[in-house]
């Protein structure tokens, strides 16, 4: 079955996964052929929360196809300051676009809009939950420069905690085969439990470390990661965690020669000037793979589901019951919306943002 919301990577069927790399790889060598692909689509883009690289690429890459763009980058300036629930935003922004793309900084708000979605919606980041299309870009870039997303040394570094890339990160790694992973943080900005178990769910090794130079000798990939300084409550908390972990030339020298340096960017100081010099660093190139990534998604969604759809939210029965422990989660904050908990093998969990119920 294939995918019409993009919630979460592992939405994305492995076959069509292999097709959306090919056609990327293409758009990338023949932008030419595409130039038109999309013409007279409109795409949406609903950025509740700010963004330069996510929102500029999805922007530029409907544009490259020869489609529109409408849609808000500051929540004051739309109804959204009005008090107007998600449901309806979403149920009337998908009567004008052909796709919608939405960034929101509550946990699960993808997977609710996508309930009163009448056309495919993509999550271009959900609080600190998934941020597939990051996603799509660090799995490509590795399997690109590494030949496969198996058998590897990875590390991560910096704010595992609210990161929601490496969570999405850690999602979909977790079919993989012969990993070790190599988990950076303090003891603060641990992994949370859900991530370490989808990492360590296919054999996967994991192995926590309070410094780079403790594992930055074995590492094939290392993705690095800001401290999220909006998601902590206050700026003595923050400044206790900042500038920590930061990846200079002289912690290299003792790296492979093959190592890999990742990042979602936007990086702060977590990353030397100098290291961008190291024919190492890739986050460049993982960045301009987004655009072609993001240009193969549009497309794919757009040519494969062209109909708008009656809004699915209304099938379910709202039983006016907050069952989910996680503050942070959508269904705690849009009250209207449906109990949906998920069952996989013993473990019960919020349909929104994947927590224990
Ligand atoms: C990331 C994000 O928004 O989660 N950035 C991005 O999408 N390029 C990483 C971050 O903000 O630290």
């Amino acid at each position: 079955m294939s995918f019409r919301n993009l919630i979460d990577f592992s939405d994305i069927p492995a076959k069509e996964w292999e097709e959306m790399c090919t056609l990327a790889a293409d758009m990338k060598i023949h932008p030419h052929r595409y130039v038109s692909a999309c013409a007279g689509k409109v795409l949406a883009t609903l950025f509740y929360e700010p963004s330069t690289r996510t929102q500029l690429s999805f922007q530029t890459a409907m544009f490259r196809l020869g489609g529109s763009v409408i849609g808000f980058s500051d929540p004051n300036s739309s109804s959204v300051s009005k008090g107007e629930t998600l449901r309806d935003t979403i149920k009337i922004v998908s009567t004008y676009a052909d796709v919608v793309a939405m960034r929101n900084p509550v946990e699960g708000a993808a997977f609710a809009a996508s309930l009163y979605c009448r056309v495919p919606l993509i999550n271009a980041g959900d609080g600190g939950h998934l941020h597939p299309t990051q996603t799509m870009t660090d799995m490509y870039t590795i399997r690109e420069e590494k030949g496969g997303c198996d058998g590897l040394s990875i590390g991560m570094c910096g704010d595992l905690l609210n990161g929601r890339t490496v969570h999405s990160l850690s999602k979909a790694l977790s079919p993989h085969f012969g990993n070790t992973y190599y988990l950076i943080s303090t003891d603060k900005l641990k992994m949370p439990g859900y991530a370490t178990e989808m990492l360590s769910a296919n054999g996967g090794k994991i192995i926590e470390c309070r410094s780079l130079d403790e594992c930055i000798a074995l590492l094939d990939v290392l993705y690095m990661t800001r401290i999220q300084r909006e998601r902590f409550s206050s700026e003595s908390d923050y400044r206790s965690q900042a500038g920590i972990f930061v990846l200079d030339n002289e912690k290299l020298k003792k790296a492979k020669d093959d190592l890999i340096i990742l990042h979602p960017l936007p990086k702060v100081d977590e990353i030397s000037y100098e290291v961008d010099d190291d024919p190492r660093s890739k986050y460049f190139e993982q960045a301009e793979n987004a655009l072609y990534l993001r240009m193969a998604l549009i497309l794919t969604l757009t040519e494969k589901f062209p109909d708008r759809l009656p809004v699915k939210g209304e099938k379910y029965i709202f039983s006016g019951e907050r069952y989910c422990k996680n503050p942070v989660c959508i269904s705690n904050h849009e009250k209207y919306l449906p109990k949906i908990v998920k069952q996989k093998n013993e473990r019960k969990y919020c349909g929104y943002c994947d927590r224990d119920v």
